[in-house]
């Protein structure tokens, strides 16, 4: 769908490169319990694997309560409890959360997730706690990283947790690229956490916003440069298969070519137009040999309806609803869909990293430049020797003010500081850009519910979850 707005706020998330040699895993610290007996996923080449068989994202965006009030709810049994039997009957095999409670226990959902054969699919931000897009260095700080460390600490215990995201829609817009080295340094201090922490290699990567001038920018540059510092796989959020369509009316195919030697794993992080009637035949499209050479499936925005027509039920207390025949059109088009043969087309081996995309109208990273990230904001070295401790939750101040942001660009190798690129630049206008951009995102959130959701065609195409993050943020 298109979504003319310029909100500020975004989430980011991360993961571990499969070109990282594994380093030597230690003793795993998890302060989370295992759950169940789900295989963890691995990546290959460009694929996930469960053990030797191909594993296919087969999945769901779970949001109830919308992006517009953060809850958990993977910390509440009777709420995750409601639930799964559903995703059971559509067949599922992942779902994707885009906040959690890093301070709660989430040991009684994620065990029945795994008993179901559910994984998940994991933002690391919340509203309060994630970068800030138009103004990143105040945001990208210590107080931050330590809550979404805290969240990896909550989650790495358990082998049914998929993957990390380190941020969703971060770059929204033609002109929000400048938050790409923010990102990129997240994702990279979230790989370094996990490895310094001995946690197994669960995938960090980014969620993309689909924006037609700097999407396959962006995975180029998630891809290139020193190895710690790539994803390990990256995802975008595609609305252009409306029903009726097809694989080159949607511009699948396009989209395929495109990425045909990117060598990460690729999937959609959220799916579904709404425009005229959905039946999900891109799901059954999803799934054929011309997709699953390069992707793995994907997620559908999204269970519960929340407002702005994208869910498949709704929620009323404890009853869940099919909203018209959308909860049994997916079903049937997962059901009626199996995977593909042997490994589906993937590449097995691990690929070339790409060429960091070159500056032009449609990509500034300024003031950085190539494969330049900003260093790890000093204050945060403790995290990674100690653990981040206890999490803030939901009710903490947030991070996005609080001081501390890396002003220096980190020299080759992980995070470590060396020159400072531009004085001062995180401060001064910071509390004014701040609550110019809470305004703003505010503002979009309304503007959208109030039905604001256009037609496909724009160039700009950006999904409705970057709203959350925004819309709560002070
Ligand atoms: C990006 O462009 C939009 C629309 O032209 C404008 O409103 C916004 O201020 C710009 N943002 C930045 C960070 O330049
Ligand atoms: C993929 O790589 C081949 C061989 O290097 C090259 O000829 C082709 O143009 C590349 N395709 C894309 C879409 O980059
Ligand atoms: C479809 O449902 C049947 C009956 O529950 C099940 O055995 C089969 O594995 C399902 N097929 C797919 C592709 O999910």
């Amino acid at each position: 769908m298109t979504l003319l707005c310029a909100t500020l706020l975004g989430l980011a998330a991360t993961a571990l490169a499969t070109k990282l040699e594994a380093r030597a895993s230690s003793t795993s610290s998890a302060t989370a319990t295992s759950s169940g007996s789900l295989p963890a996923i691995t990546i290959t080449g460009n694929a996930f694997y469960s053990g030797s068989d191909r594993f296919y994202i087969r999945g769901i965006d779970y949001q109830p309560g919308g992006s517009s009030s953060p809850v958990d709810p993977l910390a509440d049994y009777s709420t995750c409890s409601r639930d799964i039997p559903y995703f059971k009957q559509l067949g599922l095999n992942t779902i994707r959360v885009y906040t959690v409670d890093n301070s709660a226990n989430h040991d009684q959902c994620m065990g029945a997730l795994a008993d179901a054969g559910i994984y998940l699919a994991l933002d690391i931000n919340t509203p309060k706690y994630s970068l800030n897009r138009g103004d990143p260095s105040q945001s990208y700080n210590p107080t931050y990283l330590q809550s979404i460390f805290a969240t990896v600490d909550a989650f790495a215990g358990y082998s049914n947790t998929l993957l990390f995201f380190s941020g969703n829609e971060v770059i929204n817009a033609q002109n929000t690229t400048t938050a790409a080295p923010y990102i990129k340094a997240v994702t990279r201090d979230m790989k370094q956490y996990i490895s310094e922490r001995g946690y197994r290699k669960i995938p960090v990567g980014y969620s993309a916003a689909d924006v037609s001038q700097n999407q396959y920018s962006t995975a180029q540059y998630m891809d290139c440069g020193e190895a710690q510092t790539i994803s390990d796989f990256y995802a975008i959020n595609n609305y252009e298969w409306c029903d009726p369509s097809s694989f080159s009316q949607a511009g699948w195919d396009t989209l395929v070519q495109q990425y045909s030697n990117y060598s990460l794993p690729l999937f959609f992080s959220e799916y579904g137009c709404i425009t005229n009637t959905r039946t999900f035949a891109e799901t059954t499209a999803l799934y054929q040999t011309d997709m699953t050479a390069v992707f793995s499936g994907g997620l559908v925005y999204q269970y519960s309806e929340e407002g702005a027509g994208y869910g498949i039920v709704s929620i009323s207390g404890n009853t869940v609803t099919p909203i018209g025949s959308q909860f049994s059109d997916l079903q049937s088009a997962l059901n009626s869909t199996s995977n593909p043969s042997g490994n589906g087309g993937a590449q097995t081996s691990s690929g070339s990293e790409q060429s960091c995309p070159a500056s032009s109208a449609d990509w500034s990273i300024s003031p950085f430049t190539g494969n330049a990230l900003p260093a790890t904001p000093s204050g945060a070295e403790q995290y990674f020797k100690s653990g981040a401790g206890t999490g803030p939750g939901l009710t903490g101040s947030g991070s996005q003010n609080s001081g501390g942001g890396s002003t220096v660009t980190a020299s080759a190798g992980a995070g470590s500081a060396t020159a400072t690129y531009g004085s001062g630049s995180a401060s001064g206008t910071s509390s004014a850009s701040a609550s110019a951009s809470h305004t703003g995102a505010a503002w979009s959130l309304k503007s959208r519910e109030a039905g604001g959701v256009g037609a496909v065609g724009f160039g700009v195409v950006v999904g409705l979850s970057f709203l959350f993050g925004a819309a709560l943020m002070y």
